[in-house]
């Protein structure tokens, strides 16, 4: 069985590790000052809250923020809260990341920021939004939730923008958490947080077996679940979610190398099918995200990949300006972003994770082959 969400594979090793997560004390913060020098590393209970704390610390309520179209919705309650208008900016096709030219285009002097997501894993070309953001005096947000140790010219992504956030459970089995990189002085109050019947969902959805259990018959119980969640307070990362971290990050750097060389074969094998694939250098392949061919219906083949137990596609075939909700409230003209609507059309995520081997790429790419015959039948 193949999902795109963090698995943990379940071995002897593992299984001692995890155990030891429910019991330990957390410690993270020294190991990630190597990566994120001179700056204060937060943990929050979801990448959110630390997006909220940004607002409130930057001062950005009742202002416009320039905002990738192609980003996931749950932005949307927090723009309302904080009074935020989000000027949206249509994407590169291949990059999935913004179209930086449209920045002066759309800019207005009430705006005072942007939000940049390094989306999938690929870093966005922050020479020119650094540049821009100094003339138009733009706070500079980076949302690194799928781009964990992504670098631009040898950088670590994350220590770009004035401040960063990341959610951690796109690249970790974390079950929640996140990240806020932030400056030293900034002073920030969390209430405690536990392990709760949301998180033990989650965890078994880690595992595949259970995963399968959920995907047949659960719908999306941890999804409808976290929605149902709402903390007036802003909340830390509660104690097993931190020690997962903290035991899934010793071999990250590692795995990552390991996972970098398996996409790009992965990429490989899937040009050969006629997907279109995000070329670029320095990707870090939070997701394994390529174009359907246009000729395939993409619904209808992921679809059919899930008789075969491939569970592909999680994020996002609805980005935040295909919800009814948000085109009314912003009067959204879809023709604005032709790329965002293209690529919702035709995005698949194909399950990568750290563990898999080059077998198991070339049993997928069997299947997925197989698959793509059978919709051309159907159709
Ligand atoms: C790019 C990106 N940023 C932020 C978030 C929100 O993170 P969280 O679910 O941890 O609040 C998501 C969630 O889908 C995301 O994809």
């Amino acid at each position: 069985m193949y999902f795109v969400h963090p698995q943990i594979k379940l071995n002897g090793k593992n299984f001692l590790k995890i155990f030891s997560c429910f019991f330990r004390k957390p410690d993270l913060k020294n190991k990630l000052s190597f990566y994120f020098p001179k700056k204060q590393i937060v943990f929050t209970d979801m990448g959110r809250t630390a997006f909220k704390i940004i607002i409130e610390k930057l001062n950005l309520e009742n202002s416009e923020m320039l905002v990738p179209a192609y980003i996931c919705d749950i932005f949307y309650p927090i723009f309302k809260k904080y009074n935020i208008s989000p000027i949206f900016l249509d994407i590169e096709p291949f990059s999935f990341n913004i179209k930086i030219e449209e920045i002066e285009r759309k800019i207005t002097p009430k705006t005072k920021s942007i939000l940049i997501s390094h989306t999938y894993g690929l870093a966005n070309n922050m020479e020119k939004i650094l540049f821009l953001a100094k003339k138009y005096n733009l706070k500079v947000i980076e949302d690194c939730s799928h781009s964990f140790l992504g670098k631009y010219k040898e950088k670590y992504l994350g220590n770009f923008g004035d401040v960063s956030f990341i959610s951690l459970y796109k690249q970790f089995p974390t079950l929640r958490g996140g990240m806020l990189i932030c400056p030293l002085d900034w002073e920030i109050d969390l209430e405690k947080t536990f392990f709760s019947f949301r998180d033990f969902i989650s965890f078994l959805n880690c595992f595949s077996f259970f995963a399968n259990f959920f995907k047949k018959y659960g719908g999306e119980i941890a999804y409808k679940m976290l929605k149902k969640e709402k903390k007036e307070r802003f909340s830390e990362i509660n104690n097993v979610s931190s020690n997962l971290f903290s035991t899934f990050l010793e071999n990250f750097e590692k795995n990552l190398t390991k996972r970098i060389e398996l996409a790009l074969f992965f990429q490989e094998e899937l040009k050969k099918l006629n997907f279109e694939v995000q070329e670029e250098k320095n990707n870090v392949f939070c997701y394994l995200s390529v174009l359907a061919p246009k000729k395939l219906n993409r619904d209808n083949f992921v679809k059919l990949l899930r008789k075969d137990k491939i569970f592909a596609t999680r994020i996002w075939h609805t980005p935040i300006i295909l919800n009814p909700e948000v085109q009314k409230e912003y009067k959204i003209n879809l023709s604005e972003y032709p790329q965002t609507i293209e690529l919702a059309k035709r995005i698949v995520n194909f399950p990568l994770q750290n563990f898999y081997s080059k077998k198991d790429i070339e049993k997928l790419i069997k299947k997925i082959k197989n698959t793509i015959d059978k919709s051309f039948l159907i159709c």
